[in-house]
């Protein structure tokens, strides 16, 4: 028995920000101060605040630190551990200044849920024992002793959970699929190709919170009567891997997976495949293709996996969130689960917070909450306090939404109807800095160079709709090229083959929705409004403003500042290369940016 529980995240944001060093410097001073006996030390998973980490949270109290470094662990184990008291300055700071000593104090949680995060940032994802004090695999239990396959389908169907790939195909439904298919060999799949630029929700639950992943393959696998599962993951992803299979060997060692599971007939072995992080592997047949050690390529669907997935036999493949909200369904009941959300739209969705916001990072909701309080009361607002301009929300194939949506209901239907897409959680979030035609340009560059290439709309549609956009973004598009971005984004969307050529136009064709004034600026006008496009930007001198003082003609690379303190300083803007030391040097603001 220990008097105090210190978790310090695991994570690969803290990881990659020192933790490990905090940890081991935390379990030496503890043996120091002869603490050891008393003081346990766990590692976790993700908190969501990556920003903030390495975060460390001190148990009874919940004492939430943040930024502690090695240097740190002396301090807090002198005045936390031994003397009780708590260190302020790791504390998080709160609006004027205020430190915020508890978790659920600080503003980026208050309005969060957690379910599929439920687990994440409180157990050691290494120790099965540490998921089952949790209720880990009691669902489990539940399924294989009370409750027929049927029941299974049913209460899923009750849940109304909706797959978190991107789709958002109800999972019942998919899942009556693969279970009424005939055969007696089936496969589950877990899909953790997780290839969206900027997101890793499904890396957290995957590193944080494994064995519900699990958990959830086999209460699906015995619901629809499939023997054998695959976690396809792609490879980036090395400490998931590791935390994956170690769970796996563990859950084997406790009787919970392989041959007659708690005493059952029922059967299930589970694989994880490394994927090599094509973001079209993530396309559920170009997954299966590549399990089978084919090449990553989508192919026409139907026959849809659950008729004939991989190596021909029924398959049912589900998302990593979508997985790990299943042993909650189970055990809590699918109507509880149904309770949270909208109507069409139930349960709590993960998304990755990042851009011009003030507290980036892992947040899970429930569905229904508008982008206001997400971007504002959870995030705190934009970034330097600029002013909000746009949402690209669903990852590389979503879209821009803008600030007449901030109170949009963030559900499947209400992104759908105003021209985005949940996707599966991607939210980035941007401010008057940033030029829509780039932001446009940026997500194509993506879903061009990730183009596995099969059909021509998507491989040639993208390249020439990307051509089109750099011309408008360097100042020499017409209205023609607009015209023709246009029509090209609607025939590469309505004629790819899979979903990536059939999303890759949304940051286009939102952003023309919506921003069309932006694209018409650099044709008509040849200037950026952001002032974001290097080749439309102009700098000039504000000869009421300048001082004389020559820094900008001193720190000019390419020597186009003329003038001296007689006289007065110009660029020659023919000769000038953009580069902006002039605007950043000037300590009197007399460069202008045009
Ligand atoms: C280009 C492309 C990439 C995709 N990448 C992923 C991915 O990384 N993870 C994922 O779960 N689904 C991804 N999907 C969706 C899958 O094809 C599939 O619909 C999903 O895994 C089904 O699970 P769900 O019903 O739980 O959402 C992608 C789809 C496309 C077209
Ligand atoms: S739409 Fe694009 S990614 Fe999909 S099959 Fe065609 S070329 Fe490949
Ligand atoms: S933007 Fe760069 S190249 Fe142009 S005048 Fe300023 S310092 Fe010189
Ligand atoms: S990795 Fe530690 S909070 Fe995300």
């Amino acid at each position: 028995m220990y008097r105090a529980h210190v978790l310090v995240c695991g994570g690969t944001g803290c990881t990659s920000s020192g933790s490990h060093g905090v940890m081991d410097g935390l379990k030496s001073e503890l043996k120091k101060q002869n603490l050891d006996d008393e003081v346990l030390v766990v590692q976790t998973g993700c908190h969501g605040m990556c920003e903030m980490g390495p975060i460390v949270v001190v148990y009874p109290e919940g004492t939430f630190y943040c930024r502690v470094s090695k240097d740190d662990v002396p301090e807090l184990v002198e005045e936390h551990l031994l003397k009780g008291r708590t260190v302020d300055r790791l504390l998080y700071t709160g609006e004027g200044d205020v430190h915020v000593p508890h978790y659920s104090e600080i503003p980026f949680y208050s309005k969060q849920e957690r379910v599929a995060l439920g687990n994440c940032g409180y157990i050691d994802a290494d120790k099965i024992e540490e998921y089952i004090a949790r209720d880990g695999y009691e669902a489990l239990g539940k399924v294989l002793t009370s409750m027929t396959p049927e029941d299974v389908v049913e209460e899923m169907k009750t849940s109304g959970l909706r797959g978190r790939g991107g789709g958002g195909f109800p999972t019942g439904l998919k899942w009556s699929f693969c279970a009424k298919s005939p055969g007696p060999k089936k496969y589950v799949i877990c899909n953790a190709d997780e290839g969206d630029p900027g997101a890793f929700m499904d890396r957290s639950i995957l590193e944080g919170d494994p064995h519900s992943i699990i958990e959830g393959m086999m209460i699906g696998a015995y619901a629809m009567g499939a023997d054998e599962g695959y976690i396809y993951c792609r490879a980036e992803y090395p400490l998931a891997i590791k935390r994956l299979k170690r769970a796996i060997d563990q859950a084997e060692e406790y009787g919970l997976l392989g041959e007659n599971v708690l005493g059952t007939d029922f059967s299930f072995s589970l694989h994880v495949k490394e994927g090599a992080g094509a973001f079209v592997c993530g396309e559920e047949t170009a997954l299966m293709g590549s399990i089978e050690g084919r090449r990553g390529m989508p192919r026409p669907r139907p026959p849809f996996p659950a008729v004939s997935g991989l190596w021909g036999k029924p398959t049912n493949i589900n998302n990593v969130e979508t997985w790990a909200n299943v042993p909650s369904i189970i055990r809590r009941g699918g109507a509880w689960f149904a309770s949270m959300g909208t109507e069409k739209s139930k349960g709590t969705k993960v998304f990755a917070l990042t851009g011009k916001v003030k507290h980036t990072g892992l947040v899970e909701v429930p569905m229904g909450i508008t982008l206001r309080e997400i971007i504002f009361d959870i995030g705190g607002g934009i970034l330097g306090d600029k002013k909000f301009k746009a949402v690209q929300i669903g990852g590389p194939s979503g879209g821009c939404l803008t600030e007449e949506h901030l109170d949009l209901p963030v559900s499947y239907e209400d992104l759908a109807k105003a021209g985005a897409i949940m996707g599966s959680g991607g939210m980035v979030v941007m401010d008057e800095d940033n030029c829509m035609v780039d932001v446009a340009k940026f997500f194509l560059e993506f879903t061009q160079r990730e183009s596995c290439g099969k059909c021509v709309p998507c491989r040639e549609g993208t390249k020439q709709m990307l051509l089109l956009l750099k011309k408008i973004c360097d100042g020499e598009g017409t209205m023609e090229d607009l015209a023709q971005l246009e029509e090209l984004a609607h025939m590469v969307k309505d004629m790819s083959l899979c979903g990536l050529g059939q999303t890759a136009p949304n940051p286009v064709l939102t952003t023309l929705r919506y921003f069309r004034h932006e694209y018409e600026a650099h044709i008509k006008d040849r200037s950026c409004p952001a002032g974001a496009c290097q080749a439309l930007i102009r700098y000039r001198i504000d000869q009421d403003k300048c001082k004389k003082c020559g820094l900008c003609a001193k720190n000019c690379p390419v020597n186009c500042i003329d003038g001296d303190r007689k006289t007065q300083f110009v660029i020659d803007e023919d000769a000038c290369v953009r580069c902006g030391t002039c605007y950043d040097k000037c300590p009197f603001d007399a460069i202008l940016k045009l």
